[in-house]
Protein backbone atom coordinates (compact mmCIF):
# COMPACT_ATOMS: atom_id res chain seq x y z
CA UNK A 1 0.00 0.00 0.00
CA UNK A 2 1.45 3.77 -0.79
CA UNK A 3 2.28 5.74 1.99
CA UNK A 4 -1.02 7.61 3.16
CA UNK A 5 -1.01 11.64 3.26
CA UNK A 6 -2.12 13.19 6.20
CA UNK A 7 -3.23 16.93 5.66
CA UNK A 8 -1.26 19.25 8.54
CA UNK A 9 -3.44 22.06 9.63
CA UNK A 10 -1.57 23.75 12.15
CA UNK A 11 -3.85 27.23 12.41
CA UNK A 12 -2.86 29.53 14.83
CA UNK A 13 -1.09 30.10 17.90
CA UNK A 14 -0.05 26.75 19.92
CA UNK A 15 -1.69 24.97 17.31
CA UNK A 16 1.60 24.90 15.48
CA UNK A 17 3.64 23.83 18.29
CA UNK A 18 1.38 21.17 19.53
CA UNK A 19 0.96 19.81 15.90
CA UNK A 20 4.46 19.47 15.38
CA UNK A 21 5.34 17.50 18.67
CA UNK A 22 2.65 15.25 18.10
CA UNK A 23 3.61 14.35 14.41
CA UNK A 24 7.27 13.47 15.84
CA UNK A 25 5.14 11.29 18.42
CA UNK A 26 3.48 9.63 15.28
CA UNK A 27 6.69 9.46 13.53
CA UNK A 28 8.81 7.97 16.89
CA UNK A 29 5.75 5.20 16.59
CA UNK A 30 6.20 4.01 13.10
CA UNK A 31 3.25 5.92 11.51
CA UNK A 32 4.63 5.94 8.11
CA UNK A 33 3.23 9.09 6.61
CA UNK A 34 3.85 12.20 4.61
CA UNK A 35 2.14 15.57 5.52
CA UNK A 36 1.00 18.25 3.78
CA UNK A 37 0.29 21.39 4.61
CA UNK A 38 -3.26 23.53 4.27
CA UNK A 39 -3.93 27.04 4.85
CA UNK A 40 -6.48 28.21 7.62
CA UNK A 41 -6.94 30.77 10.10
CA UNK A 42 -6.49 34.15 11.13
CA UNK A 43 -3.46 35.28 9.05
CA UNK A 44 -5.43 33.98 5.96
CA UNK A 45 -8.25 35.88 7.19
CA UNK A 46 -6.79 39.15 7.22
CA UNK A 47 -4.72 38.51 4.10
CA UNK A 48 -6.89 36.76 1.69
CA UNK A 49 -10.65 37.64 3.36
CA UNK A 50 -11.12 33.92 3.81
CA UNK A 51 -9.63 31.46 6.75
CA UNK A 52 -10.50 28.64 4.97
CA UNK A 53 -9.40 28.77 1.38
CA UNK A 54 -10.76 26.81 -1.74
CA UNK A 55 -6.86 24.82 -1.74
CA UNK A 56 -7.11 23.44 1.71
CA UNK A 57 -10.58 21.83 1.15
CA UNK A 58 -9.14 20.34 -2.03
CA UNK A 59 -6.21 19.11 0.16
CA UNK A 60 -8.77 17.51 2.60
CA UNK A 61 -10.81 16.42 -0.11
CA UNK A 62 -8.27 14.86 -2.10
CA UNK A 63 -6.07 12.90 0.99
CA UNK A 64 -9.39 12.67 3.44
CA UNK A 65 -7.67 12.76 6.65
CA UNK A 66 -6.82 16.31 8.40
CA UNK A 67 -4.45 16.77 11.62
CA UNK A 68 -5.49 20.48 12.72
CA UNK A 69 -4.17 22.21 15.63
CA UNK A 70 -6.35 25.30 16.69
CA UNK A 71 -7.30 28.95 15.37
CA UNK A 72 -8.15 32.35 16.68
CA UNK A 73 -11.31 33.23 16.51
CA UNK A 74 -12.49 37.15 17.18
CA UNK A 75 -16.02 38.70 16.88
CA UNK A 76 -17.28 39.99 13.82
CA UNK A 77 -16.38 43.79 13.92
CA UNK A 78 -12.93 42.68 15.62
CA UNK A 79 -12.34 40.65 12.38
CA UNK A 80 -13.08 43.51 10.49
CA UNK A 81 -10.96 45.73 11.63
CA UNK A 82 -7.75 43.10 11.11
CA UNK A 83 -8.79 42.68 7.49
CA UNK A 84 -6.30 43.93 5.23
CA UNK A 85 -7.60 47.27 3.54
CA UNK A 86 -7.93 46.52 0.19
CA UNK A 87 -10.19 43.90 0.84
CA UNK A 88 -12.18 46.03 3.50
CA UNK A 89 -14.85 46.84 0.54
CA UNK A 90 -15.56 43.68 -0.60
CA UNK A 91 -18.50 42.47 2.19
CA UNK A 92 -16.51 39.59 3.57
CA UNK A 93 -17.87 38.39 6.80
CA UNK A 94 -15.54 36.27 9.11
CA UNK A 95 -16.78 33.23 10.33
CA UNK A 96 -14.73 30.22 11.82
CA UNK A 97 -13.32 28.04 9.64
CA UNK A 98 -13.13 25.18 11.85
CA UNK A 99 -17.28 25.61 11.66
CA UNK A 100 -16.69 26.35 7.88
CA UNK A 101 -14.61 22.85 7.70
CA UNK A 102 -17.28 20.58 9.48
CA UNK A 103 -20.43 22.38 7.60
CA UNK A 104 -18.73 22.29 3.94
CA UNK A 105 -17.63 18.61 4.84
CA UNK A 106 -20.60 17.54 6.83
CA UNK A 107 -18.71 16.08 9.77
CA UNK A 108 -21.82 15.59 11.68
CA UNK A 109 -20.20 13.31 13.92
CA UNK A 110 -18.07 14.68 16.43
CA UNK A 111 -16.30 12.16 19.35
CA UNK A 112 -14.80 13.18 22.28
CA UNK A 113 -13.24 10.30 24.85
CA UNK A 114 -12.84 11.83 28.33
CA UNK A 115 -10.93 8.90 30.48
CA UNK A 116 -8.63 9.71 33.48
CA UNK A 117 -5.32 8.84 33.69
CA UNK A 118 -3.74 7.21 36.70
CA UNK A 119 -1.64 9.44 38.29
CA UNK A 120 -2.60 12.62 36.72
CA UNK A 121 -2.36 15.32 39.62
CA UNK A 122 -4.95 17.23 37.70
CA UNK A 123 -7.64 14.07 38.16
CA UNK A 124 -10.83 15.55 39.98
CA UNK A 125 -11.28 14.39 43.60
CA UNK A 126 -14.00 13.95 45.94
CA UNK A 127 -14.65 13.66 49.62
CA UNK A 128 -16.30 10.19 50.32
CA UNK A 129 -17.91 8.78 53.54
CA UNK A 130 -15.90 10.24 57.13
CA UNK A 131 -12.60 11.62 55.96
CA UNK A 132 -11.95 9.77 52.76
CA UNK A 133 -11.05 11.09 49.37
CA UNK A 134 -12.31 9.87 46.21
CA UNK A 135 -10.65 9.83 42.93
CA UNK A 136 -13.22 8.37 40.30
CA UNK A 137 -12.17 6.86 37.64
CA UNK A 138 -13.93 8.65 34.57
CA UNK A 139 -14.30 6.76 31.11
CA UNK A 140 -16.74 8.92 28.95
CA UNK A 141 -17.11 9.40 25.31
CA UNK A 142 -19.54 12.34 24.44
CA UNK A 143 -20.73 11.71 20.69
CA UNK A 144 -21.80 15.46 19.94
CA UNK A 145 -23.99 16.02 16.60
CA UNK A 146 -21.68 18.70 14.90
CA UNK A 147 -23.56 20.67 12.25
CA UNK A 148 -26.99 21.11 13.58
CA UNK A 149 -28.47 22.99 16.15
CA UNK A 150 -27.79 26.16 17.58
CA UNK A 151 -24.57 26.32 15.84
CA UNK A 152 -25.60 25.79 12.22
CA UNK A 153 -25.55 29.39 11.66
CA UNK A 154 -28.82 29.70 11.25
CA UNK A 155 -29.49 33.47 12.82
CA UNK A 156 -31.03 37.14 11.95
CA UNK A 157 -30.90 40.56 13.50
CA UNK A 158 -33.90 42.54 12.26
CA UNK A 159 -34.89 39.42 10.13
CA UNK A 160 -36.19 39.36 6.90
CA UNK A 161 -40.21 40.29 6.48
CA UNK A 162 -41.06 36.53 5.61
CA UNK A 163 -39.07 35.11 8.46
CA UNK A 164 -40.79 37.28 10.92
CA UNK A 165 -43.97 36.77 9.49
CA UNK A 166 -43.82 33.24 9.54
CA UNK A 167 -42.85 33.54 13.30
CA UNK A 168 -45.88 35.68 14.16
CA UNK A 169 -47.97 32.80 13.30
CA UNK A 170 -46.54 30.85 16.21
CA UNK A 171 -48.62 31.75 19.00
CA UNK A 172 -45.84 31.36 21.68
CA UNK A 173 -43.80 33.82 19.39
CA UNK A 174 -46.78 36.15 18.54
CA UNK A 175 -47.82 36.31 22.70
CA UNK A 176 -44.18 36.73 24.25
CA UNK A 177 -42.00 38.40 21.26
CA UNK A 178 -45.31 40.38 19.18
CA UNK A 179 -44.93 43.84 21.10
CA UNK A 180 -41.01 43.94 20.32
CA UNK A 181 -39.93 46.11 17.24
CA UNK A 182 -38.81 43.28 14.35
CA UNK A 183 -35.89 46.03 14.33
CA UNK A 184 -34.58 44.59 17.95
CA UNK A 185 -35.40 41.10 17.85
CA UNK A 186 -32.10 38.65 16.69
CA UNK A 187 -33.06 35.05 16.54
CA UNK A 188 -30.95 31.96 16.30
CA UNK A 189 -32.57 28.55 15.76
CA UNK A 190 -31.78 25.34 16.83
CA UNK A 191 -32.80 23.30 13.71
CA UNK A 192 -32.37 19.23 13.93
CA UNK A 193 -33.09 16.77 11.09
CA UNK A 194 -34.05 13.38 10.90
CA UNK A 195 -31.36 12.45 9.29
CA UNK A 196 -28.60 13.64 11.30
CA UNK A 197 -30.02 12.65 14.66
CA UNK A 198 -30.30 9.33 13.64
CA UNK A 199 -26.72 9.07 12.37
CA UNK A 200 -25.60 10.80 15.99
CA UNK A 201 -27.34 7.95 17.84
CA UNK A 202 -26.48 4.79 16.08
CA UNK A 203 -22.96 5.92 16.03
CA UNK A 204 -23.11 6.60 20.22
CA UNK A 205 -25.10 2.93 20.37
CA UNK A 206 -22.57 1.51 18.10
CA UNK A 207 -19.73 2.44 19.90
CA UNK A 208 -20.96 1.56 23.04
CA UNK A 209 -21.55 -1.86 21.78
CA UNK A 210 -18.39 -2.09 20.45
CA UNK A 211 -16.56 -1.04 23.55
CA UNK A 212 -18.66 -2.57 25.98
CA UNK A 213 -20.44 0.68 27.67
CA UNK A 214 -23.33 -0.61 29.18
CA UNK A 215 -25.60 2.88 28.69
CA UNK A 216 -25.81 5.90 26.37
CA UNK A 217 -27.16 8.78 28.01
CA UNK A 218 -28.48 11.39 25.83
CA UNK A 219 -28.31 14.72 27.72
CA UNK A 220 -30.52 16.78 25.86
CA UNK A 221 -33.62 18.84 27.55
CA UNK A 222 -36.84 17.63 26.06
CA UNK A 223 -39.07 18.31 29.05
CA UNK A 224 -38.40 22.33 27.79
CA UNK A 225 -37.14 22.05 24.15
CA UNK A 226 -39.90 19.66 23.32
CA UNK A 227 -39.12 19.27 18.94
CA UNK A 228 -35.29 19.17 19.25
CA UNK A 229 -34.67 17.48 22.26
CA UNK A 230 -37.82 15.45 22.50
CA UNK A 231 -37.24 14.06 18.91
CA UNK A 232 -33.66 12.81 19.73
CA UNK A 233 -34.89 11.67 23.08
CA UNK A 234 -37.60 9.94 21.16
CA UNK A 235 -35.73 8.51 18.45
CA UNK A 236 -33.28 7.11 20.88
CA UNK A 237 -35.51 4.69 22.42
CA UNK A 238 -36.75 3.48 19.16
CA UNK A 239 -33.13 3.16 18.09
CA UNK A 240 -32.44 1.29 21.32
CA UNK A 241 -35.46 -0.81 21.55
CA UNK A 242 -35.47 -2.30 17.80
CA UNK A 243 -31.24 -2.15 17.67
CA UNK A 244 -29.59 -2.22 20.49
CA UNK A 245 -31.59 -4.14 23.73
CA UNK A 246 -28.47 -4.82 25.90
CA UNK A 247 -27.69 -1.65 26.20
CA UNK A 248 -29.58 0.54 28.15
CA UNK A 249 -30.83 3.92 27.37
CA UNK A 250 -30.40 7.06 30.38
CA UNK A 251 -31.98 10.49 29.87
CA UNK A 252 -30.50 13.14 31.53
CA UNK A 253 -31.12 17.24 31.24
CA UNK A 254 -28.10 19.39 30.28
CA UNK A 255 -28.29 21.35 33.61
CA UNK A 256 -28.87 18.24 35.77
CA UNK A 257 -25.88 16.68 34.42
CA UNK A 258 -23.68 19.92 34.71
CA UNK A 259 -24.75 19.20 38.99
CA UNK A 260 -24.22 15.74 38.38
CA UNK A 261 -20.82 16.12 37.05
CA UNK A 262 -18.72 15.88 40.20
CA UNK A 263 -21.25 13.72 41.80
CA UNK A 264 -21.30 10.43 39.45
CA UNK A 265 -19.72 10.81 36.86
CA UNK A 266 -17.97 7.29 36.75
CA UNK A 267 -21.43 6.08 36.05
CA UNK A 268 -21.51 7.50 32.55
CA UNK A 269 -20.49 5.52 29.44
CA UNK A 270 -21.24 6.66 26.26
CA UNK A 271 -23.35 10.20 26.19
CA UNK A 272 -24.85 11.49 23.29
CA UNK A 273 -26.24 14.97 22.81
CA UNK A 274 -27.01 17.91 20.17
CA UNK A 275 -24.16 20.36 18.96
CA UNK A 276 -24.60 23.00 21.96
CA UNK A 277 -25.23 20.77 24.66
CA UNK A 278 -22.47 17.71 23.96
CA UNK A 279 -19.94 21.02 23.21
CA UNK A 280 -21.27 21.64 27.08
CA UNK A 281 -21.17 18.36 28.67
CA UNK A 282 -17.76 17.83 26.81
CA UNK A 283 -16.11 20.53 28.61
CA UNK A 284 -17.62 19.57 31.68
CA UNK A 285 -16.15 16.33 31.76
CA UNK A 286 -12.71 17.13 29.87
CA UNK A 287 -12.55 19.17 33.71
CA UNK A 288 -12.55 16.68 35.58
CA UNK A 289 -9.64 14.43 33.74
CA UNK A 290 -7.24 17.64 33.31
CA UNK A 291 -8.87 20.23 31.04
CA UNK A 292 -7.78 21.56 27.83
CA UNK A 293 -4.44 19.87 28.14
CA UNK A 294 -6.26 16.35 27.93
CA UNK A 295 -9.39 17.21 25.73
CA UNK A 296 -8.99 15.68 22.39
CA UNK A 297 -11.79 14.90 19.91
CA UNK A 298 -12.19 13.55 16.19
CA UNK A 299 -14.96 14.59 13.39
CA UNK A 300 -16.01 12.74 10.77
CA UNK A 301 -18.45 11.96 8.18
CA UNK A 302 -18.70 7.82 8.18
CA UNK A 303 -19.89 7.99 4.42
CA UNK A 304 -17.09 9.94 2.75
CA UNK A 305 -14.29 8.86 5.15
CA UNK A 306 -13.06 12.46 5.18
CA UNK A 307 -12.34 13.15 9.26
CA UNK A 308 -10.38 16.02 11.15
CA UNK A 309 -8.36 15.04 14.05
CA UNK A 310 -8.05 18.33 17.02
CA UNK A 311 -7.99 18.83 20.50
CA UNK A 312 -10.64 21.20 21.67
CA UNK A 313 -8.22 23.58 22.81
CA UNK A 314 -8.02 27.15 21.07
CA UNK A 315 -4.94 28.76 19.73
CA UNK A 316 -4.20 29.97 23.47
CA UNK A 317 -2.96 33.54 22.05
CA UNK A 318 -1.40 34.57 25.32
CA UNK A 319 1.16 31.51 25.07
CA UNK A 320 2.32 31.71 21.03
CA UNK A 321 4.95 33.45 20.39
CA UNK A 322 6.69 32.13 23.79
CA UNK A 323 10.09 30.95 22.17
CA UNK A 324 10.27 28.02 23.70
CA UNK A 325 6.49 26.13 23.85
CA UNK A 326 4.85 25.47 27.32
CA UNK A 327 1.63 23.86 26.57
CA UNK A 328 0.68 20.64 26.66
CA UNK A 329 0.57 18.46 23.81
CA UNK A 330 -1.23 15.59 25.42
CA UNK A 331 -4.61 16.37 23.62
CA UNK A 332 -3.14 16.87 20.20
CA UNK A 333 -1.45 13.23 20.64
CA UNK A 334 -4.56 12.01 21.68
CA UNK A 335 -6.27 13.52 18.82
CA UNK A 336 -3.64 11.79 16.84
CA UNK A 337 -4.26 8.38 17.92
CA UNK A 338 -8.28 8.93 17.43
CA UNK A 339 -6.92 9.53 13.64
CA UNK A 340 -4.94 6.41 14.02
CA UNK A 341 -8.17 4.50 14.71
CA UNK A 342 -10.26 6.02 12.34
CA UNK A 343 -7.96 4.80 9.23
CA UNK A 344 -7.40 0.99 11.07
CA UNK A 345 -3.97 2.15 12.71
CA UNK A 346 -5.17 0.16 16.16
CA UNK A 347 -2.14 -1.10 17.15
CA UNK A 348 0.09 2.31 16.40
CA UNK A 349 -2.53 4.00 18.51
CA UNK A 350 -2.48 1.57 21.72
CA UNK A 351 1.28 2.06 21.83
CA UNK A 352 1.33 5.89 21.62
CA UNK A 353 -1.61 5.37 24.16
CA UNK A 354 0.55 3.66 26.31
CA UNK A 355 3.26 5.56 26.36
CA UNK A 356 1.64 8.83 27.00
CA UNK A 357 -0.10 6.68 30.34
CA UNK A 358 3.22 5.61 31.55
CA UNK A 359 4.84 9.13 31.38
CA UNK A 360 1.63 10.66 33.43
CA UNK A 361 1.95 7.92 36.01
CA UNK A 362 5.44 7.66 36.43
CA UNK A 363 4.78 11.90 37.04
CA UNK A 364 8.72 12.99 36.31
CA UNK A 365 7.65 15.31 33.27
CA UNK A 366 5.03 17.44 33.61
CA UNK A 367 4.02 20.82 31.78
CA UNK A 368 2.83 23.73 33.31
CA UNK A 369 -0.44 22.61 33.67
CA UNK A 370 -0.19 19.55 35.41
CA UNK A 371 2.93 21.03 37.84
CA UNK A 372 -0.41 23.39 39.01
CA UNK A 373 1.52 26.42 37.49
CA UNK A 374 0.77 29.48 36.30
CA UNK A 375 1.41 29.62 32.33
CA UNK A 376 4.55 32.11 31.90
CA UNK A 377 7.53 32.18 30.12
CA UNK A 378 9.62 30.84 32.74
CA UNK A 379 7.65 28.00 33.46
CA UNK A 380 10.16 25.89 31.98
CA UNK A 381 13.33 27.44 34.32
CA UNK A 382 11.09 26.29 37.28
CA UNK A 383 10.97 22.66 36.47
CA UNK A 384 7.86 22.10 34.35
CA UNK A 385 7.95 20.88 30.77
CA UNK A 386 8.22 22.39 27.76
CA UNK A 387 5.88 21.15 25.23
CA UNK A 388 8.64 19.52 23.27
CA UNK A 389 10.14 17.81 26.44
CA UNK A 390 7.06 16.22 26.76
CA UNK A 391 7.15 14.90 23.44
CA UNK A 392 10.13 14.04 23.92
CA UNK A 393 8.97 11.77 27.18
CA UNK A 394 6.18 10.20 25.27
CA UNK A 395 8.74 8.88 22.79
CA UNK A 396 11.60 7.68 25.10
CA UNK A 397 8.40 5.66 26.64
CA UNK A 398 7.95 4.45 22.82
P1 LIG B 1 -7.85 28.39 24.62
O1 LIG B 1 -8.22 26.98 24.62
O2 LIG B 1 -7.01 28.86 23.50
O3 LIG B 1 -7.07 28.75 25.95
C1 LIG B 1 -7.64 28.88 27.23
C2 LIG B 1 -6.60 28.59 28.29
O4 LIG B 1 -6.51 27.20 28.48
C3 LIG B 1 -5.20 29.02 27.91
O5 LIG B 1 -4.94 30.34 28.22
C4 LIG B 1 -4.38 28.07 28.72
O6 LIG B 1 -4.30 28.55 30.03
C5 LIG B 1 -5.18 26.81 28.69
N1 LIG B 1 -4.77 25.87 27.63
C6 LIG B 1 -5.27 25.73 26.40
N2 LIG B 1 -4.66 24.76 25.74
C7 LIG B 1 -3.72 24.26 26.58
C8 LIG B 1 -2.76 23.24 26.48
N3 LIG B 1 -2.62 22.50 25.37
N4 LIG B 1 -1.95 23.02 27.54
C9 LIG B 1 -2.06 23.74 28.65
N5 LIG B 1 -2.96 24.71 28.82
C10 LIG B 1 -3.78 24.98 27.79
O7 LIG B 1 -9.21 29.24 24.68
P2 LIG B 1 -9.47 30.82 24.64
O8 LIG B 1 -8.40 31.56 25.34
O9 LIG B 1 -10.85 30.98 25.06
O10 LIG B 1 -9.42 31.19 23.11
C11 LIG B 1 -8.25 31.59 22.40
C12 LIG B 1 -8.54 31.60 20.93
O11 LIG B 1 -8.76 30.27 20.48
C13 LIG B 1 -9.79 32.38 20.57
O12 LIG B 1 -9.55 33.12 19.41
C14 LIG B 1 -10.83 31.32 20.34
O13 LIG B 1 -11.82 31.72 19.44
C15 LIG B 1 -10.00 30.19 19.78
N6 LIG B 1 -10.54 28.84 19.96
C16 LIG B 1 -10.36 27.97 18.94
C17 LIG B 1 -10.75 26.66 19.05
C18 LIG B 1 -10.42 25.74 17.94
O14 LIG B 1 -9.53 25.99 17.18
N7 LIG B 1 -11.07 24.60 17.83
C19 LIG B 1 -11.44 26.18 20.24
C20 LIG B 1 -11.53 27.15 21.29
C21 LIG B 1 -11.12 28.45 21.14
MG1 LIG C 1 -16.12 24.04 23.21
Amino acid sequence: MSKRTIVALPGDGIGKPVLDETIRVLNAAGFEADYVEGDIGWEFWCDEGNPLPERTLKLLEEHKIGLFGAITSKPKDEAFDELSPELKTKGLVYSSPIVGLRQHFGLDICMRPCHTYQGNPLNFIRRGVGDTVEEPMVDVVIFRQNTEGLYGGVEWSDPPEQVYDALMTHPKFKKNFGSAPKSEISISTRIFTKNATERILRAAFNHAKKYGYKSVTVCEKPNVIRETSGMMYKMAQQIQKADFPDIQLWNTNIDAQMMWLTKNPEDYGVIVAGNMFGDIVSDGFAGLIGGLGFACSAQFNPDSGIGVFEPTHGSAPKYADYETSIVNPVAMVESACMMLDFINENDIAAKIRKAVAEVIEEGKVRTYDMSKMRGSADVVENGAASTKEMADAIIAKL
